[in-house]
């Protein structure tokens, strides 16, 4: 019988023999590098191509893949350009996309056009985003709608509120809470007709605010968890600290914890986004088989340089990521649930 083998060049063929002659000796992993998170299902397994898609709903809206790209930037002199890219992307593969902080728009439209990028992704879900000191001040003054019109103005589909403490005690000239988080969100989001998000900034949280989220009428939350970018560390590095604060620099939370804790908690309908510090899809892919809830896979810095290169960069380097999470899916089983 004739197999319908690809033809291989037989140059082709022996330098490939030789190649694997020569390197074979330092080609060997010691069992102590074994990842032992997964079962490995050679047998089950056939390779993604770019026709295959992992078809998620997230927050009403159907995506190709379950990633969404994190909140970052706007209010700088490169974020047309990276939000453009980051959008474009999110239109052409139908993923979901935080804009970085709208808060100069509440002062100052004239740098509207850096946040305006639904056009490139209208029927994927584009969230504005504010810091909950922004959102205390609106709700203390009366003037939510101001909010309202923020949303409106960037042509959101919804609003994710960062709450950053520690974050805002580094920063030069940074904020202070006059009261809670939980206070100024309860006020906050009865006067709100739009999905809200509420994340961390890279330090992630504990089970009290988690159990306190699941409670309020928020649609999503973010993770932001420790272990990837932290802003209370990049504050630090931006001003002249007493080292008396220095050890803040490191509490918080990893996904992987938070993960744990709302497994532990009661449903209550809310979808996540697990983010903060993912920077390899094996992790992704552990996460999000983890999670016992409606999720995404969140990424922000990743994204970053090849966004600030140029569409065809950050879509390369996406495709290379989808590969990878899809390659996960179709050959790993996670050993062991929750
Ligand atoms: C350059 C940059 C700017 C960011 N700006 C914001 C922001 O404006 N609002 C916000 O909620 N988070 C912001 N973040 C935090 C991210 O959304 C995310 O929570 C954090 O970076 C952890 O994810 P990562 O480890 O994948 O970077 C920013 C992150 C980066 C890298």
């Amino acid at each position: 019988m004739k197999l319908p083998l690809k033809p291989t060049h037989s140059d082709e063929l022996a330098q490939r023999k030789s190649d694997h002659i020569k390197l074979s000796e330092n080609a060997r992993t010691h069992v102590s590098k074994l990842d032992g998170r997964f079962f490995y299902e050679p047998l089950f397994f056939t390779h993604p191509t770019s026709e295959t898609k992992w078809s998620s709903s997230f927050l009403g809206f159907n995506f190709d893949y379950p990633i969404w790209v994190s909140s970052m930037t706007g209010g700088t002199n490169h974020a047309k350009v990276i939000n453009e890219n980051l959008a474009k992307l999110c239109g052409e593969f139908h993923l979901g996309m935080g804009l970085g902080s709208c808060r100069s728009l509440l002062h100052d439209p004239s740098r509207l056009g850096e946040f305006k990028v639904k056009k490139f992704m209208p029927s994927s879900p584009l969230f504005a985003n504010i810091g909950i000191a922004q959102v205390e001040e609106c709700v203390r003054e009366g003037s939510v709608h101001r909010l309202h019109e923020l949303v409106s103005m960037v042509e959101a589909d919804g609003l994710v509120i960062h709450i950053n403490p520690l974050q805002e005690w580094f920063q030069p000239g940074g904020d202070r809470f006059k009261v809670t988080p939980l206070e100024t969100l309860k006020r906050f989001l009865g006067q709100c007709s739009y999905p809200v998000i509420v994340k961390e900034v890279g330090q992630g949280m504990g089970p009290k605010s988690l159990k306190a989220l699941l409670e309020l009428p928020v649609a999503g939350i973010e993770l932001a968890g420790f272990g990837g970018t932290n802003f209370t560390l990049l504050e630090k590095m931006r001003g002249d600290h007493l080292s008396s604060r220095e050890g803040f620099i490191h509490v918080g939370h990893s996904c992987l914890e938070m993960i744990s804790i709302l497994n532990a908690l009661p449903e209550r309908n809310k979808e996540i986004i697990i983010s903060g510090g993912i920077s390899s899809m094996l992790d992704g892919y552990e996460l999000k088989s983890k999670l016992k809830r409606n999720s995404v896979i969140g990424m922000a810095s990743a994204f970053l340089g090849p966004a600030l290169m140029s569409y065809e960069e950050l879509r390369g380097f996406f495709l290379d990521q989808v590969e990878a999470l899809l390659t996960a899916r179709a050959s790993l089983e996670l050993r062991e649930e929750g």
